[in-house]
């Protein structure tokens, strides 16, 4: 039987397996800590940032850090909760994102997340970045203007030997998600499909398949971001809005 270890998250006394990571963990114990690259199944890659906990003072991702015994984390306090909201604006100023002609709209994490948030019109300018789309594969669609760069695709969509479908290529803020053209050749339906659900965004789109489900009726049209994980009603605290 694996060991157990307390900790406490904002004060609630939570449980986790010994070497467990404190997202994952917090989600276990039914809260709701905000995330984009991390996936459960996936190895995390530590790289949005938005599950920034503070650990004596200092700010952890909670996707990477394991829990030790007695931690105390905080997490839904105004410096983080002004700092998520900072992320989820650059996110969007960053690349373009037009949620009303998107496949993923109310599916997306990145829409929903902004809902969460309560996110107006973001503090930052927009870019505008010129961002090709490739429309070269049978099965998936890829538009860059959408992709956020959380390597989910990276580390979840890979052949039986291991080999990644998708991989970064170009460098630091110019970095862009591509496909395998071989391996994509080769792609099940299955598989696309899972690329798809995989990216949090619409970055990744099935190919002759769309709008299947109507906008209105989709995961995060009917309920918050998060509040399947959670158990009790939560309240963004919107003291960072003000
Ligand atoms: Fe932890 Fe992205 S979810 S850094």
């Amino acid at each position: 039987m694996s060991e157990k270890i307390k900790f406490t998250i904002d004060g609630k006394e939570c449980i986790a397996k010994k070497g467990q990571y404190i997202l994952e963990a917090a989600l276990e114990n039914g809260i709701y800590i905000p995330f984009l690259c991390n996936m459960k199944g996936v190895k995390p890659a530590g790289s949005c940032r938005l599950c920034n906990v503070k650990i004596n003072g200092r700010n952890m991702t909670a996707c990477t850090t394991p829990v030790a015994a007695g931690m105390e984390v905080e997490s839904e306090i105004p410096e983080l909760q002004e700092l998520r909201l900072s992320i989820i604006e650059m996110l969007f100023v960053e690349g373009n994102h037009f949620c009303p002609s998107c496949e993923k709209s109310g599916n997306c994490e990145l829409q929903a997340l902004a809902y969460k948030f309560q996110m107006l019109v973001p503090r930052f300018p927009y870019e505008f970045p010129i961002k090709e789309v490739d429309a070269s594969s049978p099965k998936l669609y890829i538009d860059r203007n959408r992709c956020i760069k959380c390597k989910r695709c990276i580390r979840n969509i890979k052949d039986e030997n291991g080999k990644s479908y998708f991989a970064f290529y170009k460098r630091a803020h110019d970095v862009e998600i591509c496909l395998d053209k071989e391996l994509a050749a080769t792609m099940s339906d299955e598989l696309a499909q899972k690329a798809m659900d995989t990216c949090p965004v619409g970055a990744i789109l099935r190919k002759e398949k769309g709008f299947d489900q109507p906008i209105g009726t989709r995961k995060f049209d009917k309920q918050a971001i998060g509040t399947d994980i959670i158990s009790v009603v939560e309240n963004i605290n919107m003291e960072v809005k003000e």
